[in-house]
């Protein structure tokens, strides 16, 4: 079967998914996305990486935005279609935007998503990926991309509770095929150092940018 046949991700995993979200915040699924799709992913993203196609990540949206390297370390590229793989990729994540538009009324309307490349020693710091109050990005998608991680490679995501923000809640490995779908303005989060160069697709429902008289940068 081909990528455009292959269904993306366990649709089977979708009531579970948004349970999980209603419960606790955070969902994780291993093995929940196709392995032929994050093998092409996985591909692309080393390709980049390998001709310098990718950007320092900073922190904070437009004027706002910085690099503080103490912070995150990672360098990203944002998905632009401009791939098989990666149409693939965010059309998936449009059938779980529905799902979760049906289920929640979350009123989600627009996903954005970069791939991220952890050099070796690279870390992400315990952050939330929105500031409350602000219209943008309501739930946070983390598509993980390295085939056969091994099991001292670090770079597992730890995510704490929404509501006692030291208690660590669950560890991610990078393993391919791993998801976490998470709340963006209340669960913690934070990548720890990894041993290995690490893959990974960060991405973001968010809510109609520019509500209440915000303007809410695009990126
Ligand atoms: C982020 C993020 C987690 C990961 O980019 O905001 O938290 O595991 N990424 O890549
Ligand atoms: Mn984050």
């Amino acid at each position: 079967m081909s990528l455009l046949t292959r269904p993306a991700f366990a649709a089977n995993a979708l009531p579970q998914l948004v349970d999980a979200l209603v419960e606790k915040g955070w969902f994780v699924g291993e093995g929940f996305l196709d392995a032929e799709l994050c093998h092409e992913l996985h591909r692309e993203l080393m390709e980049m990486a390998e001709r310098d196609a990718l950007a320092a990540a900073g922190i904070g949206r437009g004027d706002e935005h910085q690099l503080r390297r103490d912070i995150r370390g990672d360098a990203i590229r944002w998905l632009d279609r401009e791939s098989l793989a990666q149409r693939r990729y965010l059309e998936a994540m449009g059938e779980l935007q529905r799902e979760l538009n049906q289920a929640l009324f979350l009123g989600l309307f627009e996903y954005e998503a970069h791939f991220a490349h952890y050099p070796p020693g690279a870390f992400y710091k315990k952050h939330l990926d929105s500031f409350r109050g602000r219209a943008n990005r309501v739930v946070s998608t983390v598509g993980y991309l390295n085939p056969g991680w091994p099991a001292d490679g670090g770079g597992e995501m730890a995510i704490f509770a929404a509501d006692e923000p030291e208690r660590e809640v669950a560890r991610v490995r990078p393993e391919a095929g791993n998801f976490a779908c998470f709340l963006a303005e209340t669960v913690p989060h934070e990548v720890l150092p990894t041993r290995l160069p690490r893959a990974s697709i960060a991405g973001w429902f968010r809510r109609n940018a520019s509500l209440g008289g915000l303007v809410d940068p695009a990126r």
